[in-house]
């Protein structure tokens, strides 16, 4: 069996730094796509007929594509087209962000729809204002709902940021690249990367359950 894997020395500290980029870049395009999903979230149950068509197309064409297809697009055809240069990391976090946003609007809108509706008749009957009654009343509620689910978006986010290697951002997964390449060895690099992946995402579910209990036990 060829696994040595003293051939890491001197590589570990260059590697885990790619914990905090994979971390941060997670972080960024997560609250990116928490806003962006929100804003369509409302569109969808707006009544509005242009803004639901709009936030429905938007979601099929997002989650019916592939992540890597967006991603290289946005990186490498948008600068052809509008004659620019995007940093990796730019497009890589718009890619993500906007991606998510599909996949949380319809977490929102759920969380939103599972909120009794005796809530809204009642801010509705008290004379609150929507914009009052949906951040005050219908969204700290719609919160508990969806809080599982928003950290499991953020493992799933986590876990594909390892796309984002192939345009060059120095992530986790781009980090054991460049150490395979530089000490012509794939088994060691790769396995001590999964292993980083693995943690961070028990670490992530473990706190996903926590939360969810907590939230079961206040009811
Ligand atoms: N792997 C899928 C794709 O390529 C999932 C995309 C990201 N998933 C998510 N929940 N944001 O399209």
């Amino acid at each position: 069996l060829n696994i040595d894997f003293g051939v890491l020395n001197g590589y570990v500290p260059y590697i885990l730094k790619g914990v905090y980029v994979t971390l941060l870049f997670t972080l960024v395009s997560a609250l990116l796509g928490l806003c962006w999903g929100t804003v369509l979230s409302l569109f969808k149950i707006s009544g509005v007929l242009p803004l639901q068509w709009f936030a429905t197309a938007y979601t099929s064409v997002f989650r019916g594509t592939p992540l890597l297809v967006q991603l290289t697009i946005i990186y490498y055809a948008t600068p052809q087209l509008f004659n620019f240069d995007i940093p990796a990391l730019l497009a890589a976090g718009l890619a993500f962000g906007l991606n998510s946003a599909a996949y949380l609007s319809e977490t929102i809108r759920g969380g939103i729809m599972a909120v009794d509706k005796g809530q809204r008749e009642a801010s509705i009957a008290l004379g609150i204002p929507y914009r009052k009654m949906m951040a005050r009343i219908i969204f700290p509620q719609a919160l508990r709902h969806i809080l599982p689910a928003l950290v499991n978006e953020f493992v799933a986010l986590l876990k594909e940021s390892s796309l984002v290697s192939v345009i060059g951002v120095s992530e986790l997964m781009r980090r054991a690249d460049v150490v395979r390449a530089s000490t012509f060895r794939a088994f060691e690099a790769l396995l001590f990367v999964a292993a980083i992946y693995y943690v961070l995402v028990l670490v992530l579910t473990s706190l996903a359950r926590m939360l969810e209990r907590r939230l079961r036990r206040s009811d």
